[in-house]
């Protein structure tokens, strides 16, 4: 009947990705404002600051129909010394936050372990975050978090280095263990030279990366069985013609 309630439709399927079109833009930069001005209060009318002038934008994207709808989280990294990045901003849109209904295809199409037990999208984005940096040669990890968010990077495997205020709330400085997060195993954001290096080393290589994401101690439990079973799906992505 024309009248009757029906269920809102919830996506399950989520794209995370370097921020590159104007409307990935454009919806980093709202939920940024939504997040951190209106709902934490933290920042007036903007939270940008200097680090956005060499941050690089993370976005994790709702798929409807495999096509990108609203932009649902948000994070950024920056290198500050050589092969020393930061992460900040991190946040998920309220109504995605621990999610308990998430495509196993979110894993496969991302490359990266994506799932209820390790986390859903705010792990997810943080997963990106750390592996993509790691691709691009960082080989120390950092975040100021705030406190109540400490337990949560502790368990995938960040470490406290100690406490500290930042804009009158506590926070804690935090290390990532980079042995834990593989380097961004997505071509698009891999720097030139590791691509290259990639696709001289060829079908060896492709196996060796394959299997090391089975291994991984991130990738465990559910995860390494969307692997599996997506044995060869995988294979043709990392091959570039899937
Ligand atoms: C922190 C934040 C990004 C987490 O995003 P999220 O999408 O909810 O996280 P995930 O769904 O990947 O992971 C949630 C899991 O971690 C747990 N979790 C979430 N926040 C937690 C916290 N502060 N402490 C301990 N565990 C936490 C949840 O219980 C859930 O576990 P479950 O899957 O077993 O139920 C999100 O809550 C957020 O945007 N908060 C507001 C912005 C913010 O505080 N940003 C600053 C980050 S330093």
């Amino acid at each position: 009947m024309l009248f009757d309630s029906y269920h809102c439709f919830t996506p399950q399927d989520f794209v995370f990705k370097i921020a590159q079109t104007q409307l990935e833009l454009e919806g980093y930069w709202a939920l940024r404002r939504a997040i951190f001005c209106q709902e934490q209060g933290i920042f007036h009318e903007s939270d940008q600051d200097t680090v956005d002038e060499r941050a690089i934008p993370i976005v994790c994207a709702s798929l409807v129909a495999g096509m990108e709808d609203l932009v649902v989280g948000v994070v950024r990294i920056d290198e500050r010394e050589p092969g020393l990045w930061y992460g900040s901003r991190l946040g998920v849109a309220e109504e995605f936050r621990s999610i308990k209904k998430l495509s196993p295809g979110v894993a496969v199409r991302n490359h990266q372990p994506v799932y209820r037990g390790l986390g859903a999208l705010g792990a997810g984005l943080i997963y990106k975050a750390v592996s993509t940096a790691h691709a691009l040669g960082c080989r120390e990890f950092l975040a100021t978090v705030q406190h109540q968010n400490a337990r949560f990077f502790q368990r995938l495997h960040w470490e406290p280095m100690g406490e500290l205020e930042l804009f009158g709330l506590a926070h804690v400085k935090m290390r990532a263990d980079l042995n834990y997060y593989l380097p961004a195993a997505n071509p698009a954001i891999v720097s030139t030279s590791t691509r290259s290096r990639r696709q001289h080393s060829g079908r060896r290589r492709l196996r060796c990366d394959s299997r090391r994401r089975r291994l991984s101690p991130v990738c465990g439990g559910r995860n390494a069985r969307v692997f599996r079973g997506e044995r060869s799906m995988v294979r043709r992505l990392f091959r570039g013609d899937g």
